[in-house]
């Protein structure tokens, strides 16, 4: 028997061994024992991260959704498989059972069939948080097409960006979406960006608050009539094991997003065992991830890992304020959800808002917590303990990347003591590693460094779409044979990591992660704009927030100041999304540049973050007289 659920500290140090010493041996084990395979690999790993390169079960044959539907059906037909609560709390929820949701998939998929999908070809997913959305990347899924969720919170130029970027067909979106008080107009801003995307020939409408829309002729369907008359049986495409899943976009520190490629078998494999494990789940749990299935944290933990592990995973629709601050709490009485899993800037949000919205409401159901996206901080920590667990229910604070695809450094409940700010542990399998400057690995404990990774892991994200070289840069050129992360990190006396943060020029805002560069691009392309810079500073519920730094062409200067800045966030807002709006923004007239030309965002970070003792060695700039101005003018 394999360890596919480990209940306790000395376990988890006996399995962790036994996985960096023979990787190879023991997630076949794993493979083997709990997952459905139509063939089983010639080859468990080959790996070089010089190439770089990295397979998983290379020869294996398999379908992802049998093994998170078809194979439940006959021990968990009538179980609830995905738990919808809608955004109106009036509105009831819905128990989608794991037969239905297997007719809903195969339904879906014969409409993408009839509409000329085939395996490989890419459909974008542009969808709010209701049960098509989860049907629609296992349906796609199920015929081999590659999903390419977008985040609803998209603007429309993001969106045309990405669904060129991976040449989708097809799009699956809806007339729009409820957020609270207010509705969504999602179909409109689909159709602004098709008119950039001449690739996609056919968009199917999911009808979910009855607006009226224009839909174009030729190229638009409802969704609802063409599932009526689909069938409700199909033979699910056999993929390999190496065959791409999905495309995932997320920020990079320079240019366009990078369209993460993840493929099918690892993936399934290491999202469903970390599941297992980080969450404890056990047969008859509702399990609620508050996270939108539009990030990789959807992904893996509302969808394929829950699904795998035939579970019911909760689906919510609406926001945490709506109708009041006491939703989240509420829904966690109703359905008597057991493990609950958010971001650290929710948890600030809700903290502000004071306990008498937690105290109406029982939530002795809950067994596990988790946070993800961002560093934790001790207040929110002991908040989310003292109020939400009780001290009684442990806190797993998870850190990974859409690049990892699956939970890297974790507690695992009841097993790993948990230490508050520090996501503590490896995984199991996981071989981190903290490098100084000059590329050496540092030993021992009681030390800081940059985050590297060692040695290949089954969910590792295998390219960028269209783009190997930027993959190879980006990943595995900073430190020789290794994986870098992006991010610092400390490891205390005892082993335990915690993150410090990213050390490079992305920025991570309410745990959403975004580069510098498409902001600056965005900002410049203001017409009174002639160079911006953007940096992070903390902020108490967002963790992070966007400080620009802007530098007015002559045009510019005599204009209303404030007026500019609406303009600029207006920019932001049209060209990525409203997530990336600047809190605030200072006119300057120089930026400290190198001498290479290279802004020094170190500077402009320490002065918007009013932490301006030390401002480091400033010697090498071109332009160091810009920098006591800035700081005499800090926002
Ligand atoms: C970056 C990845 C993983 C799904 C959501 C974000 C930061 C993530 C933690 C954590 C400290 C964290 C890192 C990472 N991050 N989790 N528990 N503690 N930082 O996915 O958008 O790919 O962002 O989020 O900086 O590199 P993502």
């Amino acid at each position: 028997m394999s360890n596919y659920h480990i209940k306790h500290l000395e376990e988890y140090y006996q399995v962790y061994r036994k996985s960096v010493r023979n990787p190879e041996a023991f997630w076949e084990e794993i493979a083997e024992e709990h997952f459905l395979w139509r063939k089983k690999w010639d080859n468990v790993l080959s790996w070089d991260f010089k190439k770089p390169e990295i397979k998983w079960f290379e020869g294996a044959k398999l379908n992802i959704t049998e093994n998170c539907i078809d194979r439940h059906l006959a021990t968990r037909g009538d179980k609830t498989a995905i738990l919808f609560e809608p955004n109106d709390p009036n509105e009831e929820a819905q128990h989608i059972t794991y037969k239905e949701l297997y007719k809903r998939v195969n339904k879906l998929a014969n409409v993408l069939k009839d509409n000329g999908i085939k395996k490989g070809d890419r459909v974008c997913i542009y969808l709010p948080m209701i049960p098509e959305l989860a049907v629609s990347l296992l349906a796609c899924a199920r015929i081999g097409a590659i999903h390419s969720v977008v985040f609803a919170g998209f603007s429309s130029t993001a969106l045309a960006t990405r669904i060129n970027d991976s040449d989708c067909k097809l799009v699956i979106t809806s007339d729009g979406s409820y957020r609270g008080k207010k509705t969504i107009d999602l179909k409109g801003i689909v159709d602004e960006a098709l008119d950039d995307c001449s690739g996609v020939n056919t968009v199917l409408v999911v009808n979910r608050i009855n607006s009226e829309i224009s839909m174009k002729e030729g190229r638009d369907q409802w969704l609802q009539p063409l599932l009526d008359k689909a069938s409700e049986s199909l033979t699910a495409t056999v993929m390999d094991a190496e065959d791409p899943l999905f495309i995932l976009y997320t920020s990079g520190s320079t240019g366009t997003p990078k369209g993460m490629v993840h493929t099918t078998g690892g993936y399934m494999v290491y999202s469903a065992y970390t599941f297992k494990n980080v969450f404890q789940y056990k047969e008859d749990d509702i399990y609620w991830c508050t996270a939108d299935i539009g990030w990789i944290t959807g992904h893996s933990y509302i969808v394929y890992g829950p699904l795998a592990n035939g579970a019911t995973t909760v689906m919510f629709e609406g926001v945490p304020s709506y109708p009041d601050y006491g939703r989240f709490w509420d829904i966690v009485e109703k359905h008597k959800i057991t493990q609950f899993y958010t971001a650290p800037t929710a948890i600030r949000a809700l903290a502000k808002e004071g306990v008498e919205h937690v105290e109406k409401h029982d939530l002795s159901s809950l067994k596990v917590l988790g946070t993800v996206g961002e560093p934790i901080n001790e207040e929110a920590w002991h908040w989310y303990d003292d109020n939400i667990g009780k001290k009684n229910s442990p806190i797993v604070d998870t850190w990974w990347q859409t690049e990892t695809g699956g939970i890297m450094i974790t507690p695992i409940p009841f097993s790993t003591p948990t230490k508050p700010t520090y996501a503590t542990l490896p995984f199991i399998g996981i071989q981190p590693a903290l490098m100084d400057e000059k590329g050496k690995e540092i030993k021992g404990n009681q030390t800081d460094g940059r985050l590297c990774i060692k040695f290949p892991w089954p969910s590792i994200a295998r390219t960028i779409w269209g783009n190997h070289q930027r993959y190879k840069d980006t990943y595995f050129s900073a430190y020789e044979n290794m994986y870098f992360t992006g991010d610092g990190a400390l490891r205390d006396e005892v082993g335990y990591y915690r993150i410090t943060g990213r050390v490079d020029d992305v920025i991570i805002v309410s745990g959403h992660n975004l580069g510098t560069a498409p902001i600056e691009d965005a900002i410049n392309e203001h017409p009174a704009v002639s160079e911006s810079a953007i940096v992070g500073f903390p902020h108490d519920v967002k963790g992070n927030a966007l400080y620009g730094y802007v530098i007015l062409k002559e045009t510019g200067e005599s204009r209303n100041h404030d007026n500019l800045r609406k303009e600029i966030n207006q920019i932001i807002t049209e060209q990525i999304g409203p997530i990336a709006k600047l809190d605030k923004i200072q006119f300057t007239n120089g930026l400290p540049k190198t001498r290479s030309g290279k802004i020094m965002r170190r500077i402009l970070r320490k002065i918007a973050s009013k932490d301006t003792s030390n401002l480091g060695d400033t010697s090498t700039l071109l332009n160091p007289e810009c920098v006591q101005d800035i700081m005499d003018n800090v926002l």
